[in-house]
């Protein structure tokens, strides 16, 4: 199955009417810094109509869309794959197996993950989002250590130790998730350091230098209440993943973050679900 993708930049004014007008029969929509402006991203299961994506902008007040760009993505793509079950599949860069199995196709970053006592097969919108967000991160940086807090299956952390060959530290307040964790790494043949920590604030993790980049995809409601532990553990100039959060809990999130002097860089929405991107300055 193919997909498309349209894409438009925009003003921050802009952003919220750019979003609502191309979530018509989207699968998912984007939106990323852009130089003092923003690039809206939707991707479509079907060809959408150009001329009906700019009447809908126009529609909500944004006239001149000579930004507009509409085109098929890959064929191989992550969206498309979500579709198959259990299967090997490919998600954006990576090759993601139960078990190990066949070698994974060149080029692709392989992972395995037994996801059947934590959470985190790489298929819900929240791990989607984050697998997403690490590419993009590594498009741009390379990052020597990483820390994965609420790890489940330990795939988020995995894809960072296949990305950048760095220190990874995944943490997670179940301990069985821990174990698989721990499991699936070796499995996957990558080295990462585990253990179970509440939040960001367990003695362990102190003891850690700053982290240059922190993933955490846990629920909106314990991410607000770590925000000051989690801005403590993230290095100046860091990057930092937040999901597990409703698009409609997006600004309660944010705003707990922005109180901690972080900004706000990106965010992707999969359904019902945000990954949100920021930064310390
Ligand atoms: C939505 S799952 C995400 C799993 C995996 N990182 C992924 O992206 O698929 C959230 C995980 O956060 C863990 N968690 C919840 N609260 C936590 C806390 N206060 N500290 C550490 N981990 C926590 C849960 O046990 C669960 O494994």
């Amino acid at each position: 199955m193919s997909l498309w993708r349209a894409s438009v930049i925009v003003t921050t004014a802009q952003v919220n009417a750019a979003e609502a007008a191309c979530a018509l029969d989207a699968l998912a929509i984007s939106t990323f810094e852009h130089g003092p402006d923003w690039r809206v991203e939707a991707l479509f299961e079907d060809e959408p109509s150009r001329d009906g994506l700019a009447a809908g902008l126009a529609a909500a007040g944004i006239d001149d869309v000579s930004s507009l760009e509409v085109g098929p993505v890959e064929a191989r793509d992550w969206l498309a794959e979500a579709h198959e079950h259990a299967a090997p599949r490919r998600q954006s860069r990576f090759w993601i197996a139960e078990e190990r199995g066949e070698p994974a196709p060149p080029g692709t970053l392989p992972i395995v993950v037994d996801a059947v006592h934590a959470f985190g097969t790489g298929r819900h919108g929240t791990t989607a989002g984050c697998l997403l967000a690490l590419e993009d991160i590594a498009r741009r940086r390379r990052i020597p250590r990483m820390l994965d807090l609420g790890c489940g299956s330990g795939i988020l952390a995995i894809a960072g130790a296949r990305l950048w060959h760095g220190h990874v530290v995944a943490v997670d307040i179940d301990p069985l998730s821990v174990a698989a964790t721990a499991r699936n790494a070796r499995a996957s043949g990558v080295r990462l350091t585990c253990f179970a920590a509440d939040g960001a604030a367990e003695y362990r993790l102190k003891a850690q230098r700053p982290f240059p980049l922190i993933v955490a995809n846990i629920l909106a409601r314990p991410l607000v209440l770590l925000a000051p532990g989690i801005m403590q553990r993230l290095a100046r100039g860091g990057t930092l993943v937040l999901s597990g959060l409703l698009v409609k809990q997006e600004n309660q999130v944010l705003h707990a973050y922005r109180e901690q002097g972080l900004v706000f860089r990106a965010r992707r929405r999969i359904g019902d679900w945000s990954t949100l991107v920021l930064q310390r300055p």
